[in-house]
């Protein structure tokens, strides 16, 4: 089982505490800033991509948003969301699915994504991601994805991961999305190292003239 995307995060999140594993943050500070960036609604539909167990939901819920959703791969880990939110993340929609195979069935404003396109290496899978995107992501709706920088680690949780600059993000995501911000920062791991990351924020040209 471990040999399957699923199989390998599920071994991951039922065998490493929070802390213990190297993306952890107990604030996702640059994601909400980018977040307030974008200046949503608090009904506005965000969807936190290969959420896995970020506290993203539980400041987003704390600043108000009512509309959230987050997916992963791997159940144990909205398992673990799920319980720490408790009663909170009653409103919050849970889906168990590869983001590569996902049959999106609602609209989004938002789309979040911290360190999940960097693991697919696969150019189909990198296509699979784009096109759930492109048919989630409303017109004028945001995206923002984050990764390793070219100048970052080459595996990540133990697996190859494909490192890449905005303009690379840029090309994949095509020409109907705007590059607004880019920038590097730093990740300080629980562990003591520095992992640098690149981040993009960008708006889906529909909204243009609106
Ligand atoms: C490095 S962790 C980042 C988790 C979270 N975004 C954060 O910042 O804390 C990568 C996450 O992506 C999930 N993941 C990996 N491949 C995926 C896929 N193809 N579809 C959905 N989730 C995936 C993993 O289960 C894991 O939770």
């Amino acid at each position: 089982m471990a040999d399957t995307r699923e199989g390998h995060w599920d071994t991951v999140y039922t065998t490493k505490a929070d802390e213990a594993v190297s993306w952890y943050q107990p604030v996702p500070e640059t994601s909400l800033r980018l977040i307030r960036a974008c200046h949503l609604p608090k009904d506005a539909s965000i969807l936190d991509v290969g959420a896995g167990a970020s506290r993203l939901p539980d400041a987003l819920l704390g600043e108000g948003f009512t509309n959230i959703a987050v997916l992963d791969v791997s159940a144990a880990a909205l398992a673990r969301t799920k319980a720490r939110l408790g009663g909170k993340g009653i409103s919050v929609r849970f889906i168990v699915a590869d983001v590569a195979t996902w049959e999106p069935d609602f609209p989004v404003d938002l789309w979040h994504d911290r360190a999940v396109l960097h693991f697919l290496t696969e150019p189909q899978d990198r296509v699979a991601y784009v096109d759930a995107l492109r048919r989630t992501v409303r017109p004028g709706g945001f995206v923002l994805v984050s990764g390793f920088a070219p100048s970052g680690p080459e595996r990540c949780s133990g697996l190859p991961v494909l490192r890449a600059d905005p303009d690379a993000i840029a090309v994949l995501l095509g020409p109907e999305f705007e590059l607004i911000e880019a920038f590097e920062e730093d990740h300080q791991t629980p562990s003591g190292g520095r992992q640098r990351f690149v981040f993009t924020r960008f708006r889906q040209r529909g909204a243009q003239g609106q």
